[in-house]
């Protein structure tokens, strides 16, 4: 069962998780990143390496489970990233704002 990036990654993109990722299944979008379902091998080292807590395994996500979805549409859409970016310079303020999916959250690809 994979491991799904949420809510609390965008506008943070902290990218701290790409680089710990044994099989490079991070793709980039412009506000956040998102989990390739099919190629996460649920090893779960990304987990504790980022500062927002975004990445949780799929058991985790309950009613929430429109967030595996959302990483499986846009891991193939956004193009893959392996080495960690810039984060935001306003991460920080972002971090624990609840509900960024509908009024931040951005379909277009980032920096890969
Ligand atoms: Fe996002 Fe956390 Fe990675 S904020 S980019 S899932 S380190």
């Amino acid at each position: 069962m994979p491991h799904a990036v949420t809510d609390n990654c965008i506008r943070c993109k902290y990218m701290d998780c790409v680089e710990v990722c044994p099989v490079n299944s991070f793709y980039a979008g412009e506000t956040m990143l998102v989990i390739s379902p099919d190629e996460c091998i649920d090893c779960g080292v990304c987990v504790p390496e980022c500062p927002a807590q975004a990445i949780v395994p799929d058991t985790d996500l309950g009613e929430a489970s429109h967030w595996l979805e959302l990483n499986r549409k846009f891991a193939s859409l956004w193009p893959n990233i392996v080495a960690k970016g810039q984060p935001p310079h306003d991460a920080d303020v972002w971090s624990g704002v609840p509900n960024k999916l509908a009024e931040h959250f951005s379909p277009n690809p980032g920096d890969g």
